[in-house]
């Protein structure tokens, strides 16, 4: 059995301390501790189901070490669900434009558009498109995951709001439970 080293790393606000093997994804390492929100597809970096962010950026937990994020912050869709206000945007317009059929891309999906939305943001179809190529859906055709990230890009625009939106503090509604797609429309 391979030997267990302790690191600590930040997941949807709270500190954690895990043990693990040196060879354990960050994907495994989520889900073996009950993050059953991010989605394992292929394990091999192609389907980007398992995207989570990681200090800001949007990365594929299955091609991530779980020890290489030691001292870093993890946000799951369902902690950014609670804490951040794009994100909840995202979710909500998910599901008002039925961007969502099976769902088992949509976490990923959602995380990369946030990433998408915090880093560059504007409400141009074919810059989303760019955006989520690395995201796979079976399902939908893209064009209403599409419709949800366009909505959002131009809410922000007209409001003109900020696209690096803030994770707010973490607050008692992390510990309540989600949807089984991460807390989708949960406002
Ligand atoms: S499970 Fe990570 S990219 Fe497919
Ligand atoms: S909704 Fe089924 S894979 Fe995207």
């Amino acid at each position: 059995m391979a030997e267990l080293l302790t690191l600590t790393l930040k997941v949807n606000g709270e500190e954690k301390t895990f043990q693990a093997p040196a060879h354990l994804s960050l994907l495994r390492l989520l889900r073996d501790n009950l993050y059953w929100e991010v989605k394992c597809g292929c394990e091999e970096g192609d389907c980007g189901t398992c995207t989570v962010y990681l200090d800001g950026r949007a990365v594929k937990s299955c091609v991530t070490l779980a020890h290489a994020c030691a001292g870093h912050e993890v946000w799951t869709v369902k902690g950014l669900g609670y804490a951040d206000d794009l994100t909840a945007k995202l979710q909500k317009a998910f599901v008002e434009c039925g961007s969502i059929q099976c769902g088992f891309c949509t976490p990923g999906m959602i995380v990369a558009a946030k990433h998408y939305l915090d880093h560059d943001g504007r409400a141009d179809r074919k810059a989303i498109r760019e955006a989520i190529a690395g995201n796979l859906c079976r399902c939908t055709g893209y064009q209403k995951i599409v419709d949800a990230i366009y909505n959002v890009a131009c809410e922000l625009s007209n409001n003109d709001l900020p696209h690096n939106s803030k994770l707010k503090t973490q607050n008692s509604r992390l510990g309540l439970s989600g949807s089984p797609l991460g807390g989708v429309a949960h406002e």
